[in-house]
């Protein structure tokens, strides 16, 4: 866990020099933060239970809650879709050469669980689930690793009870005081050097995180789109710019290449974007991760990527006809499971109007 301990201590540090009025005054630093500003953001909760909100959650809710926000990534029964983390399994494993490092196997205590959860999960919708759902989704974690019952509910009062199997497995790290000291240059043992080092492998091509392709293609996309836009003096009509087989191939929809992009709000809407490429791509080479390629989608039926598996909501509309206008599309962003209540994307939509505009302007732009 020492991976936390920097983090903490920044996060002291600053708390500690913003809550000195006096201090942030005489540097010029605005205001002193105010007592409840620090509290809304600072809300770690130790292993001795300080911090824990009052509530409970139990594992039946857990595993519903659990499949609608997280098992696309990680697994109906928190096993790990493809790359994504897996949140159980892996007991007994610690010690082997290849360990499975999971909630269940390796984490020493579970307000970490809580807190992580409770911080930054869903991954791209951080700290949307309410207090009771977080306790939820623990008691459901607990249970897929085999910790407790299928009726076991967890609250605040029962928390501490629950003691992970490695509490034991971490030690303190006293080597700055019993080996740092006994090591000097003219002992040391190492043997068997190599004389140079080569890279042999590297992460990407491992594969160890999912692919987060689409970076370069989308400063391509944003630069063809700055030169489409300069060049309207030659060619003012807009049907003319669609024939242009350089710019438009046939097949490209033609709603697509006739629309009009503003490459401002489109550099904005890139943006945006990080929120969404979790689990979509667009651009050139473009594929499908746990959502569809965005590619032409706007002006397309819904349901548009043949070889995508959708939701039943999804396809149900699509033999309906339905359309992503730009009207339906700023809907659907703005509350996804409020327009499709069993869409599979789990995300829990853009609040902003200018946001959704940008993000729509952008994927009109990098679809061309
Ligand atoms: C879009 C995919 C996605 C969704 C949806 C998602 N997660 Fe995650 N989750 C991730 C990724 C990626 C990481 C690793 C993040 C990192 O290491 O910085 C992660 C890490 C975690 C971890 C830490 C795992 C470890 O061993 O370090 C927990 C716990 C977790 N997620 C719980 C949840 C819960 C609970 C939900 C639903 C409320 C959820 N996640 C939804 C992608 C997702
Ligand atoms: C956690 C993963 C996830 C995130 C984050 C996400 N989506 Fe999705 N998206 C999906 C999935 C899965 C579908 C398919 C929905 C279904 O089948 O019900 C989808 C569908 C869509 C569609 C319709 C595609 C079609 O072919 O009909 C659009 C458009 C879309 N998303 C845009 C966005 C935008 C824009 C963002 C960011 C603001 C975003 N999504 C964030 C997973 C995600």
């Amino acid at each position: 866990m020492s991976k936390f301990l920097p983090k903490l201590t920044i996060t002291t540090a600053l708390v500690a020099t913003l809550a000195m009025p006096a201090f942030a005054e005489k540097l010029g630093l605005g205001r002193a933060a105010l007592p409840e500003e620090i509290a809304a953001w600072n809300h770690d909760i130790s292993p001795n239970g300080e911090g824990l909100p009052v509530g409970s959650g139990s594992v039946e809710d857990g595993e519903m809650i659990f499949s609608e926000n997280c098992a696309v990534c990680h697994g109906e029964f928190a096993e790990g879709v493809d790359n994504w983390p897996k949140l159980a399994g892996g007991d007994g494993t610690l010690a082997d050469k290849d360990p499975l490092k999971t909630i269940g196997s390796y984490w020493p205590y579970l307000s970490t669980v809580y807190d992580y959860v409770r911080r930054s999960m869903p991954f791209g919708a951080a700290q949307t689930m309410s207090d009771d759902d977080v306790y939820a989704i623990t008691a459901y974690l607990l249970y897929s690793n085999y910790l407790v019952d299928d009726d076991f509910v967890l609250s605040n009062e029962n928390f501490l009870e629950v003691e992970m199997p490695n509490a034991g497995g971490f030690i303190v790290d006293d080597r700055p005081e019993t080996e740092y000291t006994i090591f000097t240059e003219e002992n040391a043992c190492y043997e068997n050097c190599k004389d140079t080092v080569e890279i042999t492998r590297r992460a990407t091509v491992l594969d160890v995180t999912p692919e987060e392709e689409g970076t370069e293609t989308v400063t391509e996309a944003a630069v063809v789109v700055e030169e489409a836009v300069e060049e309207p003096v030659d060619t003012p009509a807009v049907e003319e710019a669609a024939q242009e087989p350089v710019e438009a191939p046939a097949e490209e929809a033609p709603v697509v290449a006739a629309m009009s992009v503003d490459p401002e709000l489109a550099a904005q809407g890139e943006k945006v974007f990080k929120k969404c490429a979790a689990c979509h791509q667009v651009g050139e080479g473009a594929k499908n991760r746990t959502g569809p390629v965005l590619n032409g989608v706007i002006g397309a039926t819904i349901a548009h990527v043949g070889d995508f598996k959708y939701s039943k909501d999804f396809t149900a509309a699509h033999d309906e006809g339905f359309i992503w206008t730009i009207e339906n599309l700023t809907e659907y962003l703005h509350k996804p499971k409020a327009m499709f209540p069993k869409t599979k994307m789990s995300f829990a939509g853009l609040k902003k109007d200018e946001e959704i505009a940008a993000v729509i302007e952008y994927l009109k732009s990098a679809s061309q």
